[in-house]
């Protein structure tokens, strides 16, 4: 069984709404594929036609224009996290892209389809709605615009047709006198889903509070505003009491369920304490506290921006023989047969290249981590068809004819291997980091091997192979 029929690789905005308006409800848009493919697989949608916008060109930009932030759906996690306008005018969506997942994750995540899914404890959503964002959607019949607080309409709903796709997320950024601070609480650092999260912007003017927007995620069908909680906090100083009132208040407007990650009670409980830490950092200026100067994103010495597709629209279908184009590990491929598979079940079976191994198929291990076009990925998360036209570098084209990279010598020598089975994700991120950050920190190594799991080793002999290689 395949997860869909036919895949189209549209190479226009104008193509896409077109496939779009063609194919109407059975078709769906894929972006970096991180939520939809896990969705198409578990059965918890269906869309025999995917439609392709990730080398659609003028969907993944990042401009300021006057005092809005004007942002393409396909901006990946990573860019925001990079990307110095982000940082500076609307920090805590930064903040919040930078909890994403980890950083292969960040790399193929876009924010389009992140606010797409519309899970409440999806982290770009708060800080979003938070700094009054608005969505350009469009369709072959025309653009509307709407704000994202009334886009949300249950868990996993949107205002959303299915001939429509978001193209545009319009931001007006923090104003003079405004500080923004996003804060999550996951069941660990990397790779978890908000248990609670917060997003909160103040404006403080001569010692007073003259505007509050709190947003929480995670505690109610969709993300909400506590409005009473911003209610108290305007009109007069943050004291220490009025930001105790606040966090109660925030925590009041949560209607949390009890799931496998919280209980209910300990979610509300969490409500209060993260809106009180959140407060209390703004207060003090502490809110960029704890974001690193030179996060770790494995794009290496690539701005983090994958190539377009020229031409016009590409069709694959599942069972058919249209050729997927490839460059991997340096040779060119034609493969045929192989339209229907992720690129990882791709490698594997049809180039032979089993270095590339599948540990949970699910994006949560980084034994699948390849390079796609310069940039470390996971390759059970994208589609076979994603590959054409684009270049790979799996383990195996890491060494140089019979010469080890450096990187797998320096694994040998610090036995940072046991079974091996999670050691070629770990020397593609690894080798990725070294590229981008030649010199790295004991915490960027552990940011840059944040996605990738193993289970025998204990991991210090992996980082310290990190930490020779980065020697030689
Ligand atoms: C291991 C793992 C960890 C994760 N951790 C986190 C986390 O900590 N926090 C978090 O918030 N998320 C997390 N995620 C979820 C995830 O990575 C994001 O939600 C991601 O941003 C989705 O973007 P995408 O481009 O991959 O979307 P896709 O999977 O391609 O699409 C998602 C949905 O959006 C639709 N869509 C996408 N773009 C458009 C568009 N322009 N117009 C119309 N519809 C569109 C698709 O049809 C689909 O329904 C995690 C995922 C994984 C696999
Ligand atoms: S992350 Fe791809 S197999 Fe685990
Ligand atoms: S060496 Fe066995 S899982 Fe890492």
């Amino acid at each position: 069984m395949t997860l869909w029929e036919t895949y189209y690789t549209p190479t226009s905005v104008e193509e896409a709404l077109q496939l779009l308006a063609e194919h109407g409800p059975h078709a769906r848009i894929i972006a970096g594929g991180t939520d939809l493919l896990l969705e198409l697989e578990r059965g918890m949608r269906e869309a025999p036609v995917l439609i392709d916008i990730s080398r659609v060109p003028g969907l993944d930009g990042i401009a300021l224009d006057g005092e809005t932030l004007r942002l393409g759906p396909l901006v990946t996690h990573n860019r925001l996290v990079a990307s110095a306008i982000v940082r500076e005018r609307a920090f805590l969506l930064a903040q919040a892209a930078w909890s994403v997942g980890a950083p292969a994750i960040r790399n193929r995540g876009t924010l389009g389809g992140n606010l797409i899914t519309a899970s409440p404890a999806n982290d770009t959503i708060p800080p979003l709605i938070a700094l009054g964002a608005t969505l350009v959607l469009r369709s072959a019949r025309g653009e509307r615009q709407i704000p994202i607080r009334e886009f949300y309409k249950g868990v996993r709903q949107v205002d959303l047709a299915p001939d429509e796709m978001l193209t545009e997320i319009r931001v007006p950024t923090t104003a003079p006198g405004e500080r923004g601070i996003f804060l999550k609480l996951g069941l660990r650092r990397a790779l978890a889903v908000s248990v609670v999260n917060a997003a909160v912007i103040l404006r403080l003017e001569r010692g007073g509070v003259t505007r509050a927007r709190v947003a929480l995620g995670s505690v109610a069908p969709t993300v909400i505003r506590a409005c009473e909680a911003e209610g108290v906090l305007v009109g007069g100083p943050l004291t220490e009491d009025r930001i105790a009132e606040a966090a109660d208040l925030a925590a009041r407007a949560a209607v949390p369920i009890d799931d496998i990650r919280a209980g209910a009670a300990y979610r509300r409980e969490m409500t209060r304490v993260l809106v009180r830490r959140a407060l209390a950092a703004l207060a003090e200026g502490r809110e960029r506290e704890g974001f690193p100067d030179h996060p770790p994103l494995l794009w290496g010495r690539s701005d983090g921006r994958f190539p377009r597709l020229a031409g016009r629209t590409v069709r694959h279908t599942a069972g058919g023989d249209e050729p997927i184009e490839c460059t991997v590990n340096g040779e060119n491929h034609v493969v045929r047969g192989a339209n229907g598979k992720t690129l990882l079940r791709m490698l594997r079976e049809d180039l032979g290249l089993t270095g590339t191994k599948e540990g949970c198929g699910e994006g949560e291990c980084g034994a699948c981590t390849i390079w796609l076009d310069g940039v470390a990925v996971l390759s059970c998360l994208v589609p076979a068809p994603r590959a054409h036209g684009a270049q790979i570098i799996t383990v195996e084209g890491l060494a140089r004819g019979d010469h080890l990279a450096p990187l797998q010598q320096a694994f040998i020598e610090e036995g940072a291997v046991q079974c091996g089975y999670c050691t070629p994700g770990f020397l593609m991120s690894g080798a990725k980091l070294l590229e981008e950050l030649p010199t790295p920190s004991r915490e960027q190594i552990l940011y840059g091997i944040a996605g990738n799991l193993c289970r025998c080793t204990g991991y210090y002999k992996i980082v310290q192979a990190i930490e020779r290689a980065a020697r030689v």
